[in-house]
């Protein structure tokens, strides 16, 4: 795991899976995970790595988006998961489509589904146990976590998740676009330019001195400002 501070941390991104990072906060009451990951197999993983480093397993599972990679961990996780209403909605979906279908990869270069799951009947979808809306604080002890329900490029549902006493902000998705081929993947997507705006916008206003993106890791608020804005010109 890369530790960010004392209290914060996260798994590293595995491109061979297309595998996101999953965040972790440490409060002194209780700690958080930043997404739930890909698989059963995923959250084993990342709670043998807390292990390692001696922390103590999330209380609560902070679910960014709807994606696959980083929900249907959901089914494995100890402790309580939240996502907002419209993560909430499209999980339903997903929990209504037949598995073959959720098995439909972008290109057979990129995989990554088959690859986790070898089987769609392996699948298995839990839909998150509580759910918010726009915002919402959680306090942590010494430590608080705030989520915020942002409109984005890449999804209607993504959620932000900022620790204001780091200046830290999760970001998942956000800041990728929408992806649905295999070249999207290698360029970041495509972004809608009202709902970059939007995002950059909302990124000024929260103000963190480092973003973790959930497929690439840190960076500054300045690299990732000026990345979006990149993508108002094309
Ligand atoms: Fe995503």
């Amino acid at each position: 795991m890369e530790k960010v501070s004392s209290r914060i941390a996260f798994t590293l991104p595995d491109p061979s899976l297309d595998r996101p990072l999953i965040g972790y906060i440490r409060g002194d009451e209780f700690s958080i995970a930043f997404d739930a990951g890909a698989s059963g197999k995923h959250v084993e993983l990342f709670y043998s790595e807390l292990g390692r480093m001696k922390f103590p397993l999330p209380s609560l599972t902070v679910i960014s988006h709807h994606h696959w990679d980083h929900s249907y961990g959901i089914a494995a996780i100890c402790g309580l998961s939240i996502a907002n209403e419209k993560t909430y909605c499209h999980l339903q979906e997903d929990m209504n489509t037949p598995k073959e279908n959720l098995f439909l990869s972008i290109a057979d270069d990129y995989d990554y589904i088959r690859k986790e799951y070898l089987n769609p009947e392996n699948i298995a979808i839990k839909l998150p146990d509580l759910t918010y809306k726009e915002r919402m604080t959680i306090y942590m002890g010494d430590i608080k976590a705030e989520l915020y329900h942002t409109e984005s490029p890449h999804t209607d549902d993504s959620t932000l998740l900022y620790i204001p006493e780091e200046k830290v902000l999760f970001a998942g998705d956000a800041a990728s676009g929408v992806i649905e081929t295999a070249k999207d993947l290698e360029t970041g997507g495509k972004y809608n330019r009202e709902k970059t705006i939007s995002l950059i916008n909302t990124i000024k206003e929260i103000n963190p001195l480092l973003i973790i993106d959930s497929h690439s890791g840190i960076t500054s608020l300045e690299e990732e400002l000026s990345y979006l804005e990149s993508k108002l010109e094309d």
